[in-house]
């Protein structure tokens, strides 16, 4: 994230759980604010409550990690107030199999006007990564 979005300094993390991806974003110098409903969670920047369309936009980057059911809203806020996104998919919220979820995904941003791409983290598990990016003006 923050070689690809390397203007990036204020980031909403999404479904953040204990705040581990916090952390490590933290320690590279960025503000970040991690949303989620967990009462127990590192000593990080936490906002504990659903993160919905409606959460006031803040931010300059809105990030996700396995971010379950709110997967979706990550994509949809970033393309609603124009920000870049990074998020890690895991499992969808209407019943999609991990590839077709990606690219439903991927083929919504783009239908907002975000591009969008993919990486694949080092790591085990759903490591695949979808980066949007409002289009540059022509
Ligand atoms: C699989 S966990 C991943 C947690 C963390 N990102 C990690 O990688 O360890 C999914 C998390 O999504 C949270 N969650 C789901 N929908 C959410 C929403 N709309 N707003 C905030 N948190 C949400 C759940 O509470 C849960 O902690």
């Amino acid at each position: 994230m923050v070689q690809r979005f390397p203007t990036a300094r204020v980031v909403f993390d999404v479904a953040g759980g204990m705040g581990k991806l916090n952390l490590a974003l933290s320690a590279r110098g960025l503000d970040v604010t991690t949303f989620d409903r967990r009462w127990k969670h590192h000593d990080v920047k936490f906002a504990e409550r659903l993160f919905t369309l409606a959460e006031p936009c803040t931010c300059d980057l809105v990030v996700g990690m396995h971010p379950d059911g709110a997967t979706r809203v990550i994509v949809e806020y970033a393309a609603q107030h124009r920000r870049p996104f990074a998020v890690v998919p895991c499992c969808s919220d209407n019943g999609m199999p991990y590839r077709p979820w990606l690219r439903h995904l991927a083929a919504l941003g783009r239908e907002q006007g975000l591009v969008v791409d993919e990486v694949d983290l080092p790591m085990q598990g759903r490591a695949r990564v979808l980066l949007g990016e409002p289009q540059k003006a022509a």
